[in-house]
């Protein structure tokens, strides 16, 4: 990575414009008028340094993983961690606000071989599910999607095993996802969309920082029933004020 590059895509971040690579070409999304003469020639100057970063940079590359946190160590999931996420996303309990059922022993195997397969956001529509190990057990996952490059969008959202709660892990966890998908993805927004009844859901969102954006009335059929969608957002100049 080089330094004025880095240092001129966080400017363009600040200014709202969105470099991204698209067919081997670099692109741009910005608000009108915003990239003025001077600017086109600054980025032209470091075009080939900004799609070196880009290139890589658009995800993190996967040295990146494990993401170390005071408490954690966030990596996607593996062969061998088939008991420890049974444990958790094997709970009836757990699963009460998603779609999905609880996993079975009989399950477990596929899930965990189908969700190792996640592991970078280097690509546009790509998905990432990392475990989140404590004391070298995985506790929980957080997921996070991006979207097409040019909408720089992401998507996150968490499960954790109920013995952990109350810890504050998941919200370690996901502010360190949080970071990611701004800082090294440069996403420009990444919402959650999450049941309103879930309240441990929505108070995790209130502690990261994230806005309730709407709610989306019988949004989903869930568990025999319609079901409402909250979603919660947060945008990238909003995490970065935040420091
Ligand atoms: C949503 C879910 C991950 C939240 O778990 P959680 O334990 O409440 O969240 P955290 O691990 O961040 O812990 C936060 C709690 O610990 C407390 N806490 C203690 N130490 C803390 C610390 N160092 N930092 C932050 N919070 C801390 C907080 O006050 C908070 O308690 P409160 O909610 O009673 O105020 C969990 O309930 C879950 O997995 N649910 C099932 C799956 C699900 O519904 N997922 C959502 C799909 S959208």
């Amino acid at each position: 990575m080089t330094a004025p590059a880095a240092a001129l895509l966080d400017e363009l971040d600040e200014r709202g414009i969105k470099l991204y690579i698209s067919d081997g070409r670099l692109r741009a999304v910005a608000p009108k008028d915003a990239i003025s003469g001077d600017l086109r020639q600054l980025i032209e100057r470091h075009r080939a340094e900004l799609m070196d970063l880009l290139g890589h940079g658009d995800g993190p590359a996967p040295s990146a993983f494990p993401l170390v946190t005071e408490r954690l160590v966030l990596r996607p999931l593996r062969a061998g961690d088939e008991v420890d996420v049974l444990a958790y996303r094997g709970r009836a309990e757990v699963f009460g606000y998603l779609d999905d059922n609880p996993l079975t022993p009989a399950t477990i195997g596929r899930y965990v071989a189908m969700m190792a397969q996640f592991a970078s956001l280097d690509h546009p529509e790509d998905r990432l599910l990392l475990g989140a190990e404590l004391d070298g057990h995985v506790i929980g996952d957080i997921a996070l999607s991006r979207g097409r490059a040019r909408h720089a969008q992401g998507e996150i959202g968490w499960v954790f095993h109920p013995d952990h709660s109350g810890h504050g892990y998941a919200t370690e966890a996901a502010r360190a996802a949080l970071r990611l998908g701004f800082e090294r993805v440069r996403l420009h927004r990444i919402c959650a969309r999450l049941d309103p009844r879930n309240a441990a859901s929505v108070r995790l969102c209130e502690r990261l920082g994230m806005r309730p954006e709407g709610l989306l009335r019988d949004e989903r059929w869930l568990k025999g029933d319609w079901a409402d969608v909250a979603v919660y957002a947060c945008l990238d100049h909003e995490w970065r004020a935040r420091g």
